[in-house]
């Protein structure tokens, strides 16, 4: 059969497939992360690429396009998007510093006739400790022993012996890894466990994606056999060791001196990454195989870190609110409050925690996609050309584009901007519909002239093509629905845990919106379309990544790390599939 080598730029990747496979293929095969959330079925139109050299087309998409030449391809880049993500992460903690890593510099004594015992037991005798010594350990320990003339340094977590390197490196400092692995992005920040600074923090996408968007999409692809459950397991190993790397790099130090890492994630995630069956997450009861807080050490894992680096995924709540949402009520100190506390973090599922004192209530809905721009016709990421800000003045439409460029799309932030806005002024009613050209002679004429009728789909143009230079940016009645199911679900979830815990919204001291997403819409849209329930503004507050916060927390400390284990335990979960409130409250809110 034909082969042709594809390059992938920017990074000039390169890969050889066989003559016929998709660029798509191509791509998964090279490693390099682009965005396919419907899994190559070639209906979302976000795995656009564009061919540079080798055939006659310029823009295509990946999932729908076959490698039958040599070809030069560009990935369009997500940077804002990410270091959107990334900024979300640099901050600092506040917590006392105990990683249960800790160094030592000893002198050995060197083997002699007169004392004849092995080199372990020479070790554990300058030790001055009982210690258990992990096989790879031993394997390297006659050579560093030797090579450093017995003044080496042990690195210890808790009782084990997880390296021995040779020379005084004593003062030096002990570096770990806090990782949030999201459905959509993993996030990485490497740790100074001495001081328990943030040294560097860097994301990039979760390249499990070609899979499908959503974890129902990973969790049945993961069930078609093992080879399918490592191939989910691989890919997002090898986006934290690229990560791992570049902080690394960043920070002027190798990988191998990364000693110990925190990872939160959502449930499917936590299994994806461990290699567990995820099978029994999808279907009613929807249980994990674990919910425990796990600790793994990073060889038996394929993460480039020390070997025997110890790696805690912070323990699950239920299958659908995972140990990202305990990094979230860590970091926000949520499990000891002496007021309510409502904690909302959105991305692909909506995860809501309430917190009273002595108690925590917590739910999870499927928020779907559409927050982060997928599903929606011209939603994007909020990466350079995307629309963040729209406002609706009495005789304009403005908004605002990420970067310097004209407007390609719409992210979340602007989505939900400009359906509260065409709410607001009455482009959309009530029930969500929007109001059709003929029926629109209540509007002023500068907004009558942006309703259009396509077939059945009404759509809204924000941004014309006199001002893109290219195709005019819309939301059609069907990008409206898909809002209107998220929000639904989302403010659905938040009224029955209300309910559960017997108080009214009016009741809330606070609400917290963590995630990317949260950081970065307006809270008064947030209000306006019924997201979040009426409340002062005032009471609402971004709090950034939370949920990497809270890993963070748990590498620097072992009493968070117990904290998160009594957390995990004492959740009150409530299964919103069998709650009938929740029917009735989602289709209520469904409405604007
Ligand atoms: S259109 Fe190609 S992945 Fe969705």
């Amino acid at each position: 059969m034909n082969k042709h080598t594809v390059t992938f730029l920017p990074d000039k990747v390169k890969v050889t497939v066989d003559a016929g496979v998709t660029l798509m293929t191509a791509a998964a095969e090279a490693g390099v992360e682009f965005e396919g959330p419907c899994g190559g079925r070639g209906v979302c139109g976000k795995c656009r690429m564009r061919i540079r050299e080798g055939a006659d087309q310029d823009w295509v998409l990946a999932c729908q396009t076959e490698v039958n030449a040599d070809l030069v391809v560009e990935i369009p880049q997500q940077e804002i998007y990410l270091s959107r993500k990334t900024a979300l992460t640099q901050q600092d903690m506040d917590v006392e510093i105990d990683p249960g890593i800790t160094r030592r510099t000893i002198q050995v004594q060197p083997p002699s006739i007169e004392h004849q015992v092995s080199d372990a037991t020479r070790l554990l005798e300058a030790l001055g400790e009982p210690a258990n010594l992990k096989l790879g350990v031993l394997r390297a320990l006659p050579g560093v022993l030797r090579e450093a003339r017995h003044l080496v340094t042990v690195v210890m977590h808790e009782k084990d012996v997880i390296a021995v390197e040779p020379g005084e490196h004593e003062r030096e400092p002990l570096y770990g890894l806090a990782v949030d692995i999201g459905t959509t992005t993993v996030v990485g920040t490497l740790v100074n466990l001495t001081t328990g600074k943030n040294v560097a923090a860097a994301s990039a996408g979760n390249t499990q994606n070609i899979f499908g968007a959503d974890v129902i999409s990973r969790i049945q692809h993961a069930a078609k056999g093992p080879k399918e459950l490592e191939q989910l397991r691989r890919r997002v190993v090898q986006v934290i060791n690229r990560l791992g790397e570049k902080l690394a790099h960043a920070a002027g130090i190798r990988t191998s001196s990364v000693y110990q890492a925190a990872v939160v994630c959502n449930t499917t995630m936590h299994h994806l990454f461990l290699g567990l069956d995820p099978r029994h997450l999808a279907p009613a009861p929807f249980t994990p195989v674990v919910t425990d807080l796990v600790t793994v050490e990073a060889g038996e894992l394929g993460l480039n870190l020390c070997p025997h680096a110890p790696v805690h995924l912070l323990p699950n709540v239920a299958g659908y609110v995972g140990a990202d949402t305990v990094g979230v009520i860590l970091s926000t100190k949520l499990y000891d409050v002496d007021r309510r506390i409502l904690a909302v973090d959105i991305g692909t599922n909506g995860e809501i925690v309430l917190a009273l004192p002595g108690r925590m209530l917590t739910c999870s809905t499927a928020a779907g996609p559409a927050f982060e721009g997928a599903q929606i016709k011209c939603g994007m990421r909020a990466q350079a050309g995307a629309i963040e800000k729209v406002r609706i003045d009495e005789d304009q439409v403005t908004y605002e584009v990420i970067g310097d460029e004209p407007a390609k799309g719409i992210c979340g932030s602007g989505l939900m901007d400009a359906i509260s806005e065409m709410h607001r002024v009455g482009v959309i009613e009530a029930n969500g519909r929007i109001v059709p050209p003929e029926k629109a002679d209540h509007l002023p004429e500068f907004l009558r002239k942006r309703i259009h009728d396509r077939g059945a789909n009404a759509y809204f143009v924000i941004a014309t093509p006199e001002e893109t230079g290219g195709p005019e940016v819309y939301l059609s009645q069907k990008d409206v629905r898909e809002l209107q199911l998220a929000k639904g679900a989302i403010r659905a979830g938040i009224e029955v845990l209300l309910q559960k815990a017997g108080i009214s919204s009016a009741e809330l001291d606070e609400i917290l919106l963590a995630g990317a997403f949260g950081s970065y819409i307006d809270k008064r849209s947030a209000l306006g379309i019924g997201l979040l329930p009426a409340v002062d503004p005032g009471k609402i507050r971004a709090v950034g990544n939370a949920a990497g916060a809270g890993a963070m927390l748990a590498l620097l400390s072992r009493r968070i790390r117990r904290e998160a284990a009594s957390i995990a335990r004492t959740c009150e979960h409530m299964e919103l599939s069998t709650v009938p409130e929740f029917q009735e409250a989602f289709i209520k809110h469904l409405n604007f």
